[in-house]
């Protein structure tokens, strides 16, 4: 491989355009090298963005797969093709990362894990929340001040967005994928929580559809219990009236707790928490201001070092680990079917 490394653009619709192509360009090996996309003009502007010749815009998305001199492709496709471009990418022994959901159901999610674990073409989902140095200050400079953890609460809501580029796109309007906007978003919110606290065991939430374009349920609200023995509650949804976007994350433990918190009406994520097994010992409360780095940049450089090392191991956000995020919440959609009985989530 030359210093530079090759990639197709599979997919070049609105995150592709405004944020992995400017991202990608600050990484000075990362070279844009061809580009597919289902209308093919859109794929033709994006070249003319990117510097990617004319000649190297794609008519099938096997053709991304198949150039010999691409090193691996990049793909935003909707959800429910993410596992033909894995399917490809094994075909063609070509490194692949790929947009989250891992898929758009736990069966074909299913079948990524399966694929990617028996194959040494390295295969990653671009989950950038894993990214958030938040996670590494959360677990390695504050939870081992507040004793045992034995609970929290995580909250993500805010106002619907009725003028979201995002609402406006064909697929997430009727979705195909399962959780709609649930999934969409919800997978990021639990990377953050399971890479922090580790994995969920079972889930009981009651899910409900407040807005018509949402296509599907777009609030939950629900109790987790994780594999650790930790209990706690998350709830989730943009689909609200008019509220202020609140964003936080509190621990409990035997010893004290801490909050995590990035709503927009903090000038930057704070940590903030507190010692002591008693209200009466609670020490002053200490605060982190975090500098949060940019997480897309982080997963690209952390794919490109999994291409230059042609080395599957390197991949932080695996099949698998993508799989548990999208169980959750299929998990939380099974119990609201069933009016909030616990589910165990799946294991592929
Ligand atoms: N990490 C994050 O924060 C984040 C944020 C946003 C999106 N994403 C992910 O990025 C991916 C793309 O999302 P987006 O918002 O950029 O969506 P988008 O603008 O709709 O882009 C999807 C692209 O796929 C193409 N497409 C649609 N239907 C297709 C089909 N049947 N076969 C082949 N291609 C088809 C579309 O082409 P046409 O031009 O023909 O419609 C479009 O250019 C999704 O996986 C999403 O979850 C991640």
């Amino acid at each position: 491989m030359s210093d530079k490394i090759n990639f197709a653009v599979v997919g070049t619709g609105i995150f592709a355009t405004d944020t992995h192509l400017p991202t990608i360009q600050k990484i000075p090996e990362l070279n844009p090298a061809a580009a597919y996309n289902r209308t093919k003009s859109k794929a033709e502007q994006f070249a003319t963005k990117a510097g990617i010749p004319q000649d190297k815009v794609y008519d099938t998305l096997e053709e991304a797969f198949q150039d010999k001199t691409i090193d691996f492709v990049d793909a935003l496709l909707p959800v429910q093709f993410n596992l033909d471009a894995v399917k490809l990418a094994i075909e063609h022994n070509k490194p692949l990362a790929f947009e989250k959901p891992i898929a758009a159901n736990l069966t074909q999610a299913k079948e990524i894990v399966q694929l990617s674990e028996k194959t040494e073409v390295p295969i990653m989902i671009l989950e950038n929340w894993t990214y958030l140095s938040a996670i590494d200050i959360l677990k390695n400079q504050v939870l081992p001040k507040i004793g045992e953890v034995v609970a929290f609460t995580y909250n993500a809501t805010g106002p619907f967005h009725d003028t979201s580029k995002y609402l406006a796109t064909g697929w997430r309007q009727k979705p195909e994928h399962i959780g709609g906007f649930l999934s969409d978003g919800g997978v990021h919110q639990l990377a953050l929580l399971t890479e922090v606290l580790g994995e969920v065991e079972s889930v009981s939430g009651l899910t409900k559809q407040l807005r018509e374009q949402s296509g599907a349920d777009d609030i939950l609200f629900s109790t987790f219990k994780l594999k650790s023995g930790v209990i706690g509650t998350f709830t989730y949804g943009s689909a609200f009236g008019a509220t202020d976007k609140s964003t936080s994350f509190t621990i409990f433990g035997t010893e004290g707790s801490a909050v995590y918190d990035w709503s927009p009406s903090l000038s930057k994520p704070t940590v903030t928490y507190q010692t002591g097994s008693t209200s009466s010992t609670a020490s002053a409360k200490s605060s982190i201001e975090i500098d949060e780095i940019n997480t897309i940049e982080a997963e690209f450089k952390n794919f490109r070092d999994v291409v230059k090392a042609n080395d599957k191991k390197l991949v932080k956000v695996t099949p698998r680990k993508a799989f548990h995020h999208l169980a959750i919440v299929a998990a939380a959609l099974e119990s609201s079917k069933k009016n909030g009985t616990s589910v165990n989530v799946e294991i592929p």
